[in-house]
This record gives structure tokens, C-alpha cells and sequence, in this order.
């Protein structure tokens, strides 16, 4: 496939890749399921970054990769700064986790995903692989709301009177780990309510803009900063607020991090400072969760269940996928 090249890259994104994007992830899903509950995590993430390898490289773009398995020198495949697609296509920037959540594949725990984000080059912030502290809420509140800086207690009362609600009846979504004690007692305090999840903070900050479906108000705590990146990169696109600073607590993250254009260590992020422009964010379901249905492999077709968020438009579309030639050949 070659593409018009007059086109502005924001419009071939839209135009060509909407689509593309949805295989990639599909195939990347399918390849890290057919591992679900082998209690290979290394394999199943393995399975899923060929896959998506494969897939990316047969797109109509001169990619690159921003955030990725890890940095060149520790991760082959998918490494920052590798290029990706057949170069006969615009310039993008493309964050992928083919598997978020291995440790939820491994165990055939809900809410494992293929997520991965495109905009044009420069629109996604190059997030090294440290930890990352974050705070997001969806949709409908005015600016500044909930602020990273400020306690749990201020973020919760506040978020409570901007809802018109007590605090207690504000729900909040934590990962369940010992650093975050403070934290979870913290929240306790306030009488909000806590959903500990063991892994997959993507979805768990996605959760946050359907509150009504999900139940989640407000995400708060640590996890990992290339997820963070492709969250904020979701919440742009259906609206919600999001902050994020890379936890830089040592001189070596801090080299590693001034190399890829961190300036300043301490910086606070706001969703757009994460991920700008004209953004594409897809996620396939590996395992059932929340967000998304697993992959189901049936005697004849495999299904798949995905969902694919454009920033220009606000689009929300969901995609079930009925794969028979998978099926058949059993291909990933
Ligand atoms: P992996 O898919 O790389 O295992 O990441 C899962 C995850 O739970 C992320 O969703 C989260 O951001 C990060 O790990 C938290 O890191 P840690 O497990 O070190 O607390």
C-alpha cells in the first residue's frame, strides 16, 4: 500500500492507520493469549512483541518508537528509538506495552491488554522505563480540580465537591503495593472507598472516564511511566485530566533520563505535555477485564475484542474481530 504523501500526516493518520493500528494490536493480543495461563511471562510478552513487531513493520509509515520494551542496550525488540514501518507513509512517533499486564497473562488474570499509541513525530513524550507518580480523573470537572502536588485528602474533598457528592462516596483505583501504605491510609482516612488492582495501570487510569460503568473516580499512586505516557494519551482523546512526574531518585535515572530530553527531573506533566496533536491510542484484550473481553479461540475463528480512541474527534470506536484465517493456520 503506498499512501498520498501531500496529505498532512494528522490526516493519513486518520485516514490509513486507523485500521492498521486495530491488526497490530489484534495480532499482538492473539500471540500473548495463546501463552494466557502458562505462567510464562517472559514468553507471552516474547510472543507478543514479535507479533506487533511483525504487524508495525508492514504499516505505510516512517515510525519510530518512543516508548518500548526498555532502552536499546537491554531490550531488541521494540527499544526506543527503533524505526519501525516500511517508510513509504508520514513521520510518526509510536508508544506500544504489547503486553500490559504479563503477570496478568501469565496467570490468566483479568485485564491483561496490547495497547499502543501513534501521533505525528514529537506528540508523545519520551518516557524512559522508571517509575512515574500519577493522579487522573475523567471527564466534566473543571481544570485543577485534583492536583498531583496536593495531598490525597485536598484531591478527594475536592473531587467530592466538584461531583456534589460526600467523600465518601468518591471511588478511588490504587495498585495494591507496599509503597503506596501511606498512601491507602491516607485515602482511608477520607472514607473513600479503594479498588487495589495487582497490575495493568493503563486501564486502571482509563477507568476513570466512564465512572458510571467502571466505578472509579479518581486514580492515584505509582506505577510504571511508559504506561503513564499511554494512558494520558487514551484520556486525551474522551476528555478527563491527568498528571504524571517521572520518579527519578537516583543519578543514573537521571542521566538516562536528561538523555532522552528531560530537563528538568522534577517536572510535573500535564496529560497534553504526555501526548499531543492528533493522537491514535488502540487496545486489544489478551484476557477478559473490565475494559476490554479476551481473546476467545474457538474451532474455527478466533475473536477479539478491541478499542480504538482518536484525540481530533473524540472517537470511541469498539471492534470485534472474527479471525478465521487465524483460526485456520494458526497464526498470531
Ligand atoms: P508489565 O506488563 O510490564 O508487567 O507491567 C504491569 C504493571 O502493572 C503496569 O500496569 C504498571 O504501570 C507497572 O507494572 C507497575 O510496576 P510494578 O509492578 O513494578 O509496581
Amino acid at each position: 500500500m503506498s499512501v498520498d504523501l501531500r496529505i498532512s500526516p494528522d490526516q493519513i493518520i486518520e485516514r490509513y492507520l486507523s485500521m492498521e493500528l486495530v491488526r497490530v494490536t489484534e495480532r499482538a493480543a492473539v500471540a500473548a493469549a495463546r501463552l494466557r495461563g502458562h505462567g510464562d511471562e517472559k514468553a507471552a510478552d516474547q510472543a507478543a512483541v514479535d507479533a506487533m513487531r511483525r504487524e508495525l513493520n508492514r504499516l505505510p509509515i516512517d515510525g519510530e518508537i518512543v516508548i518500548g520494551e526498555g532502552e536499546r542496550d537491554e531490550a531488541p525488540m521494540l527499544f526506543i528509538g527503533e524505526k519501525v514501518g516500511n517508510k513509504q507513509g508520514p513521520k510518526v512517533h509510536i508508544a506500544v506495552d504489547p503486553l500490559e499486564g504479563t503477570t496478568l497473562c501469565a496467570k490468566d488474570m483479568p485485564g491483561s491488554i496490547a495497547v499502543m499509541a501513534m501521533a505525528g513525530a514529537g506528540h508523545l513524550l519520551y518516557a524512559p522505563d522508571v517509575y512515574m507518580d500519577k493522579i487522573a480523573i475523567g471527564p466534566g470537572y473543571p481544570t485543577g480540580v485534583v492536583d498531583l502536588d496536593a495531598s490525597a485528602a485536598d484531591n478527594i474533598n475536592a473531587l467530592a465537591k466538584a461531583k456534589g457528592v460526600k467523600p465518601h462516596e468518591i471511588n478511588t483505583l490504587i495498585m495494591d503495593r507496599p509503597r503506596h501504605e501511606k498512601l491507602i491510609a491516607e485515602v482511608r482516612k477520607t472514607g473513600a472507598s479503594i479498588r487495589l488492582i495487582t497490575d495493568g495501570d493503563v486501564a486502571g487510569v482509563i477507568f476513570c472516564t466512564e465512572p458510571e460503568k467502571t466505578g472509579i473516580d479518581l486514580y492515584l499512586g505509582i506505577g510504571g511511566a511508559p504506561e503513564g505516557v499511554l494512558a494520558a494519551a487514551a484520556l486525551r482523546c474522551v476528555g478527563g485530566q491527568m498528571q504524571g512526574r517521572l520518579i527519578l531518585d537516583t543519578e543514573e535515572k537521571r542521566a538516562r533520563a536528561a538523555t532522552m530530553g528531560v530537563k528538568d527531573p522534577n517536572k510535573k506533566y500535564d496529560m497534553a505535555e504526555m501526548a499531543s496533536g492528533d493522537v491514535i491510542v488502540c487496545a486489544t484484550g489478551v484476557t477478559d477485564g473490565g475494559m476490554l473481553s479476551g481473546v476467545r479461540f474457538g474451532p474455527e475463528v478466533i475473536e477479539t475484542e478491541t478499542i480504538v480512541y482518536r484525540s481530533i474527534t473524540g472517537t470511541v470506536r469498539r471492534i470485534y474481530g472474527e479471525h478465521r484465517e487465524f483460526a485456520k493456520f494458526n497464526l498470531d
